[in-house]
């Protein structure tokens, strides 16, 4: 299949949504990372984006909406705290997971009998969805296990031959996939997976923020995980990666007595002055980390790199989601020094 690249015109997202509506898969830009979107609510569109990704077939495709009003349509009730967050959060990199309705198919919600339901705020995405006609399902772009594609180009490299289209709309802005909650009271919810919208965010909303278990460590053989993805490894670049907390001194020389060929350092941009080994940066904040994260995993493994070890970013605010994408990224191999 010939994938043909889209400027973010809008006689070029009318052919992104026109492929939508006719059952075929497009790469399309949003504010947190670039999506696979196709109508969620066509079980042959939706199956091809499970064969593109290469992805298990238990793991639930997240449904975009124009509009949160839109999210009655698709399942069965919505508590009051659904709609307070909505309020405040949408459209944004929020993601919340209600109970579906028959008009999500069981394909896309993985088997389960719920759905998670998120408001893009990215300009391009939104408008291809009001163009569609249609809720469209997507996934991070990536293929499955590799880290998500933040520009057109990353997805055009994963994908280039087995989807339609890819639309270009420039870098995504914060960089990791939205921040995924599941409702637990009435005034409480929990992280399934952190993301921009912060737990310190959310407390401003809901009384209790519980920060699941399976975010910060591993499952354990035979543990049910809350969210199917928790199950898999993930973000994981070709380089073996290593996390390592302490004090920059202490991290030289731990990389000194580990060095040779192929070995790069993840440091923050503060770092590089007296750093003396191979490494490349990834900002001076959380948000900046957030940012770059996954296109300097890919760069890593263009440069080659063979193991890489990652200052540890800190687990508050949007820190706790790059922490939780490196953590699995390494497969949960953490030295602390
Ligand atoms: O920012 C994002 O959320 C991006 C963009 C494209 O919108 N999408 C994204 O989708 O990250 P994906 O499929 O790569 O990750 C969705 C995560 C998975 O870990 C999945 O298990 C979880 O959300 N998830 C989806 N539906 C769920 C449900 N009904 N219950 C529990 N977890 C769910
Ligand atoms: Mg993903």
């Amino acid at each position: 299949m010939d994938t043909v690249l889209l400027s973010d015109s809008i006689i070029e997202l009318e052919k992104a949504a026109e492929f939508i509506r006719d059952g075929e898969i497009v790469g399309i830009p949003t504010e947190t990372v670039y999506g696979l979107g196709a109508d969620a609510s066509n079980e042959d569109a939706v199956r091809k984006v499970f064969e593109a990704k290469g992805r298990p077939a238990d793991n639930p495709l997240i449904v975009h909406l124009a509009d949160f009003s839109q999210a009655k349509d698709f399942t069965t009730s919505i508590p009051d705290i659904a709609y307070k967050l909505a309020d405040r959060f949408c459209p944004g990199p929020l993601t919340m997971v209600l109970p579906k309705n028959d008009r999500i198919p069981m394909i896309t919600s993985g088997g389960l009998d719920t759905v998670g339901i998120r408001v893009p705020s990215h300009p391009v995405m939104h408008r291809i969805i009001e163009l569609s006609g249609r809720p469209i399902a997507a996934p991070s772009a990536n293929t499955s296990g590799y880290p998500s594609p933040t520009s057109a180009e990353h997805v055009m490299r994963d994908m280039k031959g087995k989807i339609a289209a890819v639309v270009d709309g420039g870098c995504s802005e914060f960089g990791v996939e939205s921040t995924v909650i599941a409702i637990e009271g009435e005034n409480s919810v929990r992280i399934l997976r952190p993301g921009c919208i912060t737990a310190e965010m959310l407390k401003e909303v809901c009384s209790e923020v519980i920060i699941d278990h399976a975010i910060l460590h591993e499952l354990e053989a035979g543990q049910k995980a809350a969210s199917p993805g928790m199950k898999y490894k993930h973000y994981s670049p070709k380089a073996d990666i290593i996390m390592v907390e302490g004090e920059l001194d202490n991290f030289i020389s731990y990389v000194g007595s580990h060095y040779g060929d192929n070995v790069y350092s993840l440091i923050f941009d503060d770092d590089k002055e007296k750093f003396p080994y191979r490494y490349m940066t990834y900002g001076k904040n959380s948000s900046e980390q957030a940012h770059l994260i996954f296109q300097r995993l890919r760069e890593l493994d263009d440069a080659g790199a063979h193991r890489v070890y990652v200052r540890a970013p800190e687990t508050r605010g949007v820190g706790l989601a790059v922490y939780n994408r490196l953590i699995r990224a390494a497969g949960f191999e953490v030295i602390r020094i």
